[in-house]
């Protein structure tokens, strides 16, 4: 017999506070930003409520929002005017991306600006690659990443963030960067991302859906996790300095996996259909929108996430100041 009761833990409000397992701090809230080129433009995403696509000279009034609600990081996208099959726009000196990073530099500097690293928003064909044939080559592909790279930084970026999966690209960027003086500046890989029918809005949000195939050839296959753990210690040995997760929900034994075999910092990045179904729940009166989206975000923190990239970083913000979650 014994006289362990863990009701005992969970009296009231405060000893439920005191004794959490998981805690969450805004510092790891990141939250993602598109940016479209052209001026005076603060334009509502159908598809991604409650976001705004921003010229790069409007930009600076969402950050200063981000940072209001306490959120110090933001992951720049860039819609540019034009795509072509090399991806232009994707590291032009002056593309859409280029000008958001010294807009937002120039009067927050404190913003940790991170940038999404892929050529995806610029190819005419909506591919993460160059492509010939109808294959996305590999090789072919890695300069012209490393030179997107390269110019995001130089226009003052914190730190860069491929989402592309080409195989030896965190090396490719590495060694642009370190070659350029910019040995300082850290890469987030999107290391294990997989083909996800979950990025149906975002797709939506920078017009990037493949003209032809898909994206099964360099994205992971959903039904593996110890391939996970492969392109994690890959993209180490790359020198990859934080190491991401995409999605999330779908894949928080991914997240733990991911966590148990490697010494980065693991960051989720709960993505745009996830956001999508839980504001289409509420909306249908199924569930409370407030309460699933802390569920769901502790959810991420407990599977071993150290970062969590999400649009709802600024209500999550809120949360954590009010003492619901954290
Ligand atoms: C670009 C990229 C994608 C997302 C982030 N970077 C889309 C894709 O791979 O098709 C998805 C983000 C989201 O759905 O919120 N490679
Ligand atoms: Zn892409």
């Amino acid at each position: 017999m014994n006289n362990i009761r863990p009701r005992r833990l969970r009296e009231n409000r405060n000893i439920r506070k005191f004794t959490r397992e998981t805690r969450i701090s805004a510092n790891s809230l990141v939250l993602p930003v598109f940016i479209k080129e052209g001026t005076n433009i603060k334009e509502e995403i159908k598809s991604l409520e409650g976001h705004y696509y921003y010229s790069p000279d409007k930009v600076p009034y969402i950050i200063e929002e981000a940072l209001n609600h306490g959120v110090n990081s933001v992951l720049l996208f860039g819609i540019p005017k034009e795509k072509d099959p090399l991806a232009k726009g994707a590291y032009a000196e002056n593309g859409v991306v280029q000008q958001g990073i010294r807009a937002i530099k120039s009067r927050f500097p404190e913003m940790t600006v991170i940038t999404d690293v892929c050529l995806c928003e610029y190819t005419s064909n909506g591919h993460c690659g160059i492509v010939n044939d109808n294959k996305i080559l590999n090789d072919e592909t890695l300069p012209y990443l490393a030179n997107t790279a390269l110019s995001h930084v130089a226009a003052g970026a914190d730190m860069v963030a491929p989402s592309d999966m080409m195989d030896f690209r965190v090396k490719a960027i590495r060694e642009l960067l370190d070659q350029n003086g910019f040995s300082d500046k850290p890469i987030m890989s999107y290391a294990v991302k997989y083909a996800s029918s979950y990025y149906g809005p975002f797709r939506d949000v920078v017009g990037s859906t493949p003209a032809f195939g898909d994206r099964k050839t360099h994205q992971m296959d959903y039904h593996n996790v110890r391939e996970a753990v492969k392109e994690a210690l890959l993209d180490v040995a790359e020198g990859a300095d934080i190491l991401m997760v995409k999605p999330a929900t779908s894949y928080l034994d991914v997240i733990k996996e991911v966590k148990a075999n490697t010494n980065l910092p693991v960051a989720a990045y709960s993505v745009s259909g996830e956001y999508g179904m839980i504001k289409a729940a509420a909306k249908a009166g199924l569930i409370n929108e407030y309460d699933v989206m802390c569920e769901s975000a502790v959810g991420i923190y407990r599977a071993g996430a150290d970062i969590l990239i999400t649009y709802y970083a600024r209500e999550l913000s809120d949360a954590i100041k009010k003492g619901d979650i954290g």
